[in-house]
């Protein structure tokens, strides 16, 4: 396993708890908003192992504010994280996968990108990007048996209230205190992906509850979903 990430404490943490069970692990500080810092990783996956069988696009922040409020400055640097980082894993590993003949991208978007919900314009629409490119990508490469997987999780217990950007100041301790008390944990995603991989099966949206409503938003016309989403608000609440 080779960990990039531009948190590099928190990235030798994991590299050595991996190593003390036994498994081979590297970590390497990688920056995806630099194509180059990527190309690194690529080479040093080359010359250490000649290859990867499985790239994980996983980096990303959070931002949270109304459309209103944010500035057009304020979708740049997220865009550059979140969407652009992605398209620059898919596109600095894509030679690999092919100069191997096999390969799989999983690449993490959110259930902010299948159900857009207010007052996270620029967080969905960066995931909705990586929910599209994953979906195009899954067609175009499949020919060179290159598969993807796109990950679109609720809530899940991490660290991610720490990247919180926007208008709001209190977003973040708002968000730490929803990833508290979340059920999905980051092993139980993981699981979950690992098992999408073996089978090959593009789609992972972990928790039945969030299935649920990214179904009937499929399946409801708009005024009907929006209902739905509603009542099943005052359901859980
Ligand atoms: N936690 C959730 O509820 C949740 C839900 C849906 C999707 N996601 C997505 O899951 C992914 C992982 O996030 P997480 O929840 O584990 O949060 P996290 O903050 O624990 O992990 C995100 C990691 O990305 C790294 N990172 C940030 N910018 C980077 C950059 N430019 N280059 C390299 N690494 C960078 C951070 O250092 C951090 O280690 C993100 O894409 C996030 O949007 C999270």
């Amino acid at each position: 396993v080779c960990i990039g990430d531009v948190h590099a404490e928190r990235g030798r943490d994991t590299e050595r708890e991996l190593q003390e069970m036994g498994l081979e692990c590297v970590f390497v500080s990688c920056d995806v908003t630099s194509e180059k810092s990527l190309f690194e990783v690529s080479q040093t996956l080359d010359e250490r192992w000649g290859g990867v069988d499985v790239v994980v696009n996983n980096a990303g922040v959070a931002h949270a504010g109304t459309f209103d409020a944010t500035d057009l400055e304020d979708w740049q640097p997220v865009i550059d994280i979140n969407l652009l980082g992605v398209v620059r894993g898919c596109k600095v590993f894509l030679p690999t996968f092919k100069r191997q003949g096999h390969g799989h991208f999983v690449n993490m978007a959110s259930v902010a990108g299948l159900l857009s919900p207010p007052n996270m314009s620029i967080y969905n629409v960066t995931k909705t990007g990586v929910v599209s490119l994953s979906e195009t990508l899954r067609e175009e490469l499949r020919p060179h048996n290159v598969f993807v997987t796109v990950v679109c999780p609720a809530f899940v217990k991490t660290n991610l209230a720490e990247s919180m950007r926007g208008p709001d100041p209190k977003a973040g301790a708002r968000l730490e205190a929803i990833l508290d008390a979340a059920s999905l944990t980051a092993e139980g995603v993981a699981n979950e992906i690992f098992v999408a991989i073996e089978k090959g099966q593009f789609w992972v949206v972990p928790g039945r509850q969030t299935r649920y409503i990214w179904y009937l938003k499929r399946w409801l016309p708009l005024p009907a979903f929006s209902l739905a989403v509603r009542l099943l608000k005052r359901l859980f609440r």
